[in-house]
């Protein structure tokens, strides 16, 4: 079984990385356009498994579809990174050639693949690649909900000073500065949050998340990759070990929450068809009117997109 990811740069290396260690496949294909940077990468992971323990094989690929042929799932990766100053949204013209060039080889060489986009603006690209492969929905989702929640969630242990294995969370909307954290729904080990921590301190938190991307630009001159890694990893984990895990993952809305015709993050069980189920949560009306503004703002990219393309 094969998964292939493309753009072997900071977050896909360390994707690859992580299906390798955690043998998420019999093959992880890792490809770039960079001339012998993704063979190197995946020589340098098949190198590392007699250290960590691993059987899985890990082949490079400068631009050659042909190798991932067959793939299960396909993680694309390919695109600018932000810098600092720089909005995820600023990516957009780059990225979307991008995104449309790469989907359009990975849907000709595996058609039955489920495809996860990490590139950025991630809901928009996550739109690309779906009008771009004309799969079904639950075949072209986006990674941005495990990672938002991941910093989250973190943020949330630190203060606590408890384990981040026992904080459950959900956040929603857009991967960007309207994303929706929801303490609501926020429990550590099953207590709910807000017995455990001011509110003031919870709303420091959340601002933080919501900026935690930013954060890191900030501090590294691009943007993350060993939390975005693992996360895009974990989300092909779920599919083909068909786990049905529930996450929040960027799909395209029909119906949903009130809202059509828009790739927004929700929470989704996660399993061998890809989104099995979207998870329809009793939202109360100041939630509903934060998911509303950052559905505006994704439809707003979204425009930007269908302009690029027309
Ligand atoms: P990077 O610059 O380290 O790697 C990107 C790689 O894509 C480069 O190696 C480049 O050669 C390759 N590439 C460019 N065009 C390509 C093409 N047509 N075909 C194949 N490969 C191509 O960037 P990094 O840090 O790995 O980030 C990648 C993308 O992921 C960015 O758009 C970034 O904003 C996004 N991102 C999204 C996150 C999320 O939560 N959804 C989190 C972190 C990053
Ligand atoms: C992040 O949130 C840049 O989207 C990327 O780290």
């Amino acid at each position: 079984m094969k998964i292939t990811v493309v753009g072997a740069g900071n977050v896909g290396a360390t994707c690859a990385d992580v299906l390798a260690y955690r043998e998420v496949a019999n093959e992880v294909i890792l490809l770039d356009i960079k001339e012998g940077v993704a063979e190197g990468k995946a020589l340098d992971i098949w190198q590392k498994s007699p250290i960590n323990l691993y059987d899985t094989r890990t082949v490079g690929s400068t631009s050659d579809y042909s190798k991932t042929a067959g793939s299960e799932v396909v993680i694309i990766t390919s695109g600018l990174p932000r810098k600092p100053g720089m909005s995820r949204d600023d990516l957009i013209e780059t990225n979307a050639g991008i995104v449309k060039t790469v989907t359009e080889n990975v849907v000709k060489h595996s058609p039955d693949a489920i495809i996860i986009v990490v590139s950025n603006p991630l809901d928009v690209m996550t739109y690309q690649a779906h009008i771009t492969s004309e799969m079904p929905r639950a075949k072209v989702m986006g990674m941005a909900g495990i990672l938002d929640t991941a910093r989250y969630r973190a943020f949330l242990a630190e203060a606590l000073n408890v384990s981040p294995k026992d904080i459950q969370a959900v956040l929603m909307g857009g991967h960007g500065d309207t994303m929706v954290p929801l303490p609501r729904y926020t429990t550590v080990g099953g207590i709910p949050v807000t017995e455990l921590i001011d509110e003031e301190s919870l709303n420091a938190i959340i601002e933080r998340t919501k900026f935690g991307g930013g954060e890191l630009v900030k501090l590294m001159g691009t943007s993350a990759w060993y939390a975005p890694g693992a996360a895009a990893a974990q989300m092909a984990e779920a599919i083909v070990r068909d786990q049905r895990r529930v996450f929040p993952v960027c799909i395209k809305l029909e119906g949903e929450y009130g809202i059509d015709d828009c790739y927004l993050g929700v929470p989704v069980i996660l399993g061998k068809n890809g989104v099995e189920k979207v998870i329809e949560l009793d939202l109360n009306e100041a939630e509903k009117a934060l998911l509303e503004d950052s559905r505006g703002h994704v439809k707003e990219v979204m425009a930007v997109l269908d302009k690029i393309n027309s």
